[in-house]
């Protein structure tokens, strides 16, 4: 009898243990990369593997890790690949893409290996210019101070200029000044656009510290009351336009023209399908923006908004059949990239992304993330038009397998025609044919 009441007390006990975890740990931030390891080994019963794991931050200095974001316990490694083939603007371009999802470096280097015909895919950026908002409420006259503020341009810019002198001495700065009146659900507000020319920046940190300074000039201008300074992410003043042929007898004929062509009409026509339309796009643009260190937050943020820019959501490329019969594509989206500053000048690997694509400016690097997008979605959309996407899908994962399973050499490959011609694709069938083609290959 006391023996149980012990038990359960210990059980109740432990009960009350379990329930003590807290994920209120004051100055966590202030912590060894090793003590806040070990608290939250404790806290989630982690192994000694798994806590090595972690540890292994591979090619990432924890110092760096550590001056890149707060309370890093660790690291994670992603595949990095190269896609091949890609010639854009009548230059060669072997292009970094780091991401988890198969299929995605092969297809981009196929669809690039038909798009090399009349120097290849042709890429043109936009000046590299910015917005910074501004937000200003309480104005009573909104339409009438939005005057004013324009009056007051060259103060402006003049101002939001002396923040960044190495950024106008290397040509940028700020350019414009735009005041639109926004209806809310809180009455009219002014919001006044600030441009900027952010040459190879990102240009977040250099608007974001623009506006806050002219926010004194537009008080006082317009008697309200600034609230909000920060960039926008719909950054529709810096796009990517990108465009292609592709001849019909390089992809099997009009037919597949024609059925691209309808494929793109089904995302024009229906945001459902636009929706994965352009997440095809950015299969491609995230991942050369992963490689290179970029914010692809803010990539993806633009890219959507302006999808959506005429209040139905489209897609961001075009693709027609023109008088000879061929496909032609093209695509136009914001490219919000930098080649200097932020992640892409300290993470070590995105150092060598960067040398890899041997991008002169952030102008170029978003050429070359404009036409991968382009050849990205050319792909699927040849995919799912002829013989649907899974098929090769399937080859892929039916190689993993095979590798999983053991194969080497020539196996591999062997392993997979197997599986994929009896469409009989798993662990268990690939093990037995491993098993059986390396007897086979001993004997
Ligand atoms: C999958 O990651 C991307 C696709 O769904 C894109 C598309 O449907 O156009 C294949």
């Amino acid at each position: 009898m006391a023996k149980t009441k012990n038990l359960f007390y210990r059980a109740d006990q432990f009960i009350c243990m379990e329930q003590q975890k807290t994920s209120r740990i004051p100055e966590f931030y202030k912590k060894t990369i090793e003590e806040r390891l070990s608290i939250v080994a404790d806290f989630a019963g982690l192994t000694q593997e798994e806590v090595a794991l972690l540890k292994n931050f591979g090619n990432l200095d924890p110092k760096i890790a550590s001056s890149m974001i707060e309370n890093v316990i660790g690291a994670m490694s992603y595949p990095f690949a190269v896609a091949v083939n890609f010639l854009i603007n009548g230059r060669d371009y072997l292009v970094p893409m780091v991401l988890e999802e198969a299929s995605v470096v092969a297809a981009a280097s196929n669809a690039a290996r038909v798009m090399r015909r009349d120097g290849g895919i042709k890429s043109k950026a936009t000046q590299p210019v910015m917005i910074g908002q501004i937000q200003v409420v309480g104005v009573k006259d909104p339409w009438h101070k939005r005057m004013v503020v324009l009056e007051h341009k060259d103060e402006i810019i003049q101002r939001a200029n002396e923040v960044d002198p190495v950024l106008v001495k290397f040509g940028g700065g700020a350019r414009d000044v735009e005041a639109r009146v926004v209806e809310g659900p809180r009455g009219p507000m002014l919001v006044v656009h600030l441009l900027v020319d952010v040459r190879d920046a990102m240009g977040a940190n250099a608007v974001n510290t623009m506006a806050e300074k002219v926010a004194p000039i537009i008080e006082r201008l317009t008697g309200g009351r600034v609230l909000l300074r920060i960039i926008s992410n719909l950054a529709d003043r810096r796009l990517v336009r990108s465009w292609v042929k592709v001849y019909k007898e390089d992809i099997g004929g009009e037919e597949v023209v024609d059925a691209i062509v309808e494929a793109w009409a089904f995302a024009a026509a229906d945001p459902y399908r636009a929706a994965t339309h352009n997440k095809g796009i950015m299969n491609g643009v995230i991942a050369v923006a992963l490689a290179t260190a970029q914010d692809h937050r803010a990539i993806e943020a633009g890219a959507h908004a302006y999808a959506a820019r005429t209040g139905k959501y489209l897609p961001l490329s075009t693709w027609e059949k023109d008088r000879d019969g061929n496909l032609v594509g093209s695509l136009e989206m914001p490219m919000a990239v930098g080649t200097i500053g932020g992640a892409t000048k300290v993470h070590p690997v995105a150092k060598v992304a960067l040398k890899i694509l041997g991008v002169k400016t952030a102008t170029e690097l978003a050429e070359v993330m404009g036409a991968v997008g382009l050849a990205q979605n050319f792909a699927a959309l040849r995919a799912l038009a002829t013989e649907g996407i899974q098929r090769g899908h399937m080859r892929l994962h039916a190689r993993n397998l095979a590798i999983m399973a053991g194969a080497t050499g020539d196996i591999v490959d062997r392993v997979v025609e197997i599986m994929v011609s009896e469409n009989k694709i798993n662990f268990a069938y690939a093990q037995e044919l491993v098993s059986k083609l390396s007897k086979e290959g001993r004997a």
